[in-house]
């Protein structure tokens, strides 16, 4: 039964079916039916909240639709579109010319609800990444909704200022569904950000960068489907920037906020400046680094954000320079960079134009015109406060999470996804601290780069190890974390706030849809 008014279906049908299946989970013992929530939990969530004052009320819609690209043919995508019901429209920023999603600009502390319809001819959800919301908004795959169908959501903005980004998270298709289209900014200010005085308006960037692949006909390509290939991951041959081959920006002679977003499915950049200039670091995946930091790279994998101070003030107009990524060493089995013989190039890496760890150009980056006044770096950009590891329960003890293969299978602790499984050592307090060690020294041949990210938390990497090289920004809060193969890594996160179940996982999205994620679950 569809709501008149809202378009909200307040019957839930989804909501149902998975209560039953919820209910009808007999294997797990340790999870009694009453740490579930059950169908009245979830059938309220659907139904707009009488007393949730939201200061931005918009539906978003997923939907197929075409995008011109290149002369000739359109190209088909899935694509969201976003209306304002309530608040300021200038809130939602098309992206021109692109297949991605608007931008959805909040500030901290604002209610927000967002009638999500499904409008793809297969099942779909939409997850908030980065952000930090009860568990029924989260975006997990038990919530999907088939086509023609509404889910509500209903959400305070807790997180600091920062790039966050939404895509869609259902079991199994999440790579599909992101690669056909689904994927837009989510960017959050609060006054700390704005009594700093960044880069603003043209002076402030998304980047969002991806690798695709078109057939003839300007068609995306995506996997033949191949177990080998899924196992690697999806490497397109054409970087995109957002949403457009051979992205040049237009640049006046001024400093820049550069967000970049690595929004691919498989793909590992290794970012640098092509004139030398080193990286200066002002953000990562959480928001603003305390102070501003320097690179001569960094690796930026699936899901991760990097914002980038870009000065051009002593470059003279017609200069040019673009971001490149830099060629590196991917381990064992990850699109077939050499040294592995010819089961690589020939059968595992299905991409021999473009593997993971090539070099080349990202976006260019042109001098176009003079400015008078440029923003200066400030010294501090924001308070991160110290990571404590001693605030954490299990300070003598981390948690391990190993990753590794297992009968052709990408695992963690050995174990694949199941939608409704939680295992002893997944569960958390509510409100506790605790760190957890990823491990990616097990794979040998067998290896490849995890960016594993946790739902619903920004955390603190408190210490790594095994690491051969200076591309990782640890310095800030963050939500997904890079281990190339052969590396250890210990992060600090505080389950606070929402009881209930999230997931975390590797963001290589194929990795993810084969079952490399899992929940954890946080008891109140
Ligand atoms: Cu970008 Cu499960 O997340
Ligand atoms: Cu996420
Ligand atoms: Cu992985």
């Amino acid at each position: 039964m569809k709501d008149k008014n809202t378009g909200i279906n307040r019957d839930s049908d989804h909501s149902r079916r998975h209560f039953l299946k919820l209910t009808g989970y007999g294997t797990l013992g340790m999870l009694a039916g009453g740490l579930w929530p059950g169908l009245d939990l979830l059938a309220a969530a659907q139904t707009p909240d009488t007393d949730f004052e939201p200061d931005l009320d918009i539906s978003l819609s997923a939907r197929p639709d075409e995008v011109a690209i290149f002369p000739g043919s359109s190209t088909g995508v899935w694509r969201y579109h976003a209306t304002v019901h309530k608040g300021d429209r200038a809130r939602i920023v098309e992206m021109p010319r692109s297949y991605l999603g608007p931008i959805i600009k909040v500030n901290q502390g604002e209610k927000i609800r967002i009638r999500f319809n499904n409008a793809i001819p297969e099942v779909s959800i939409v997850h908030w990444h980065g952000l930090h919301v009860p568990a029924i908004m989260d975006g997990h795959p038990r919530y999907v909704i088939p086509q023609g169908q509404s889910y509500l959501y209903e959400f305070e903005v807790k997180n600091r200022a920062g790039t966050y980004w939404y895509h869609p998270h259902p079991h199994g298709r999440t790579g599909p569904q992101v690669y056909g289209g689904l994927a837009g900014l989510f960017l959050v200010s609060d006054a700390e950000e704005q009594a700093v005085g960044l880069p603003d308006g043209e002076y402030d960037v998304p980047l969002v960068i991806q690798d695709r692949t078109f057939e003839q006909d300007n068609q995306l390509v995506y996997l033949s489907g191949n177990r080998m290939e899924r196992m690697t991951g999806f490497l397109g041959d054409m970087i995109m920037t957002n949403g457009m081959p051979d992205f040049t920006l237009p640049v006046s002679t001024g400093a820049y906020r550069l967000r970049l977003l690595n929004g691919s499915n498989s793909r590992i950049y290794k970012l640098a400046w092509e004139d030398g200039r080193p990286l200066t670091v002002i953000g990562t995946d959480g928001g603003l680094l305390e102070k501003a930091v320097q690179r001569r790279y960094v690796f930026l994998s699936p899901g991760e954000r990097l914002e980038i101070w870009a000065d051009f003030s002593d470059n003279p107009v017609g200069y040019k320079t673009s971001l490149v990524s830099l060629p590196f060493e991917t381990g064992g089995m990850d699109g077939g960079r050499m040294g592995h013989g010819m089961m690589m190039g020939g059968r595992m890496g299905q991409n021999l134009l473009l593997p993971n760890g090539a070099a080349f150009s990202v976006f260019g980056v042109n001098v176009t015109q003079p400015v008078q006044t440029t923003y200066r770096l400030p010294d501090k950009l924001s308070e991160i406060g110290p990571a404590r590891p001693r605030d954490a329960v299990n300070y003598q003890n981390p948690r391990r999470f190993y990753l590794t293969m297992r009968h052709m299978q990408w695992t963690i602790n050995g174990r694949v996804f199941q939608m409704e499984e939680v295992a002893d050592d997944e569960i958390v307090g509510l409100d506790t601290a605790e760190i957890w060690e990823f491990n990616n020294t097990g794979g040998g041949m067998m290896s490849m780069p995890h960016p594993i990210h946790l739902h619903g938390k920004q955390f603190r990497v408190i210490e790594r190890a095994g690491v051969f090289h200076d591309g990782y920004v640890d310095e800030g809060w963050k939500d997904t974390v890079l281990l190339m193969p052969g590396e250890r890594a210990r992060v600090l996160v505080n389950f606070s706030d929402y009881p209930g179940m999230f997931l975390y996982h590797c963001h290589n999205l194929e990795h993810e849809d084969m079952g490399m994620m899992r929940n954890y679950y946080v008891k109140a």
